[in-house]
């Protein structure tokens, strides 16, 4: 094993953005990591998307292997935590923005970053999950940490049709909570409420009317991806002692609000970050995942698809044409 398969992304003189499939040899993937793994499966984010496309100024220096998470079997290790054979399992981190990552079959990385894959779930398995999938498990360990509990009432999600929202309803739902799940794709429908949604929201009928710092108080929780007016409108929803989990931004990085949510309702607004989360708190949502996540919600969540077939997904995710999980197979 000298050489191996991997999807490098180049920039040309006039900003365009190309995507080869290449063969590299692994002497050439980053010296500086102390485990090479062999990769067996990686995903598209969100964040891929925008990696894929060279959009949001995440990636820096071309050519570039995207790819922000991989689970695989270590070959090589340097560090005393990890031997040949040991299965692992690697999100966040800056890895492929600034650092190579998954999108090749190989992958040289430090140990620090890397989890044990947990019992209970396969290579392929972690990937459905994924940072989308730990993403939703931290949001849900916060809100259970602020004490929100089922007989509160029902909790929002929102982008439920995307990677983060599919994993989330499924948990909620697994737990026992009532979840509406908000989507502007109402073809999502029928597959939101096979992952356990009691009730499904059409996007539109969400932002209906005009906005208020305080509507009628409905939802004892919120797994927002959206940001922007959707989690200004969520947050005038909650209510009194209500937490709402601030994920992403899928349609805006602003928060065009007041402070009356919080000043009148003592609503929470949690922030969750999945790429630079502490080792512990990762392992303890790997550990709830394994036990907690359906395994039926997360087969109905995922597709699996192959190298080739990522720079035209990274374009589907970021024009929020992607359903629930896409897996990417290194040896497909
Ligand atoms: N904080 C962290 O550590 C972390 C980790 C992972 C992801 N994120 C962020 O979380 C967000 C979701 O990530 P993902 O991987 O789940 O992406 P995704 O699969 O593309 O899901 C995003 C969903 O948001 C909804 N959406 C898209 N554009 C929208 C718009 N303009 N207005 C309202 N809703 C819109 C869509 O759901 P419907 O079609 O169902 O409406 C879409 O499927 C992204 O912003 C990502 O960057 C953050």
């Amino acid at each position: 094993m000298s050489e191996c398969k991997a999807l490098m992304v180049n920039r040309g003189e006039d900003k365009s953005i190309s995507h080869q499939i290449e063969t590299i040899k692994i002497d050439d993937l980053p010296a500086d990591g102390d485990v090479l793994v062999a990769v067996e499966y990686s995903t598209v984010n969100y964040k891929d998307g925008l990696c894929l496309g060279g959009k949001g100024g995440l990636v820096r220096t071309y050519p570039h292997i995207p790819g922000i998470d991989f689970a695989g079997e270590v070959v090589e290790s340097k560090d005393p935590r990890y031997a040949p054979g040991d299965k692992v399992v690697l999100t966040g981190w800056r890895v492929g923005e600034i650092w190579w990552g998954g999108y090749a079959q190989y992958a040289r990385i430090k140990a620090d970053w890397l989890v044990p894959l947990p019992d209970g779930l396969n290579c392929q398995q972690a990937m459905a999950i994924g940072t989308a999938g730990i993403t939703a498990m931290l949001s849900v360990l916060a809100l259970e940490r602020h004490g929100v509990a089922v007989e509160d009432g029902p909790i929002l999600v929102t982008g439920a049709g995307g990677g983060v929202g599919s994993v989330a309803t499924a948990l909620l739902a697994a737990a026992g909570f009532e979840v509406a799940a908000v989507t502007g794709r109402p073809d999502v429908a029928a597959y939101l409420q096979t992952l356990g949604a009691a009730t499904v929201i059409d996007r539109n009928r969400l932002m209906d009317g005009d906005s208020k710092p305080l509507m009628s108080e409905q939802w004892a929780g919120c797994i927002d991806s959206v940001g922007s007016q959707m989690l200004a409108r969520v947050l005038s929803q909650m209510k009194y002692n209500a937490a709402v989990a601030a994920v992403g931004l899928a349609g805006g990085a602003d928060l065009p609000t007041t402070v009356i949510p919080f000043i009148i309702r003592g609503v929470a607004l949690l922030g969750i970050d999945s790429v630079m989360c502490p080792f512990d708190r990762r392992v303890e949502a790997w550990n709830r995942l394994a036990t907690d996540l359906p395994k039926p919600a997360l087969d109905a969540a995922t597709s699996v698809i192959g190298l080739s077939d990522v720079p035209a997904a990274g374009a589907d995710i970021l024009a929020g044409r992607v359903r629930g999980r896409l897996v990417v197979d290194l040896n497909r």
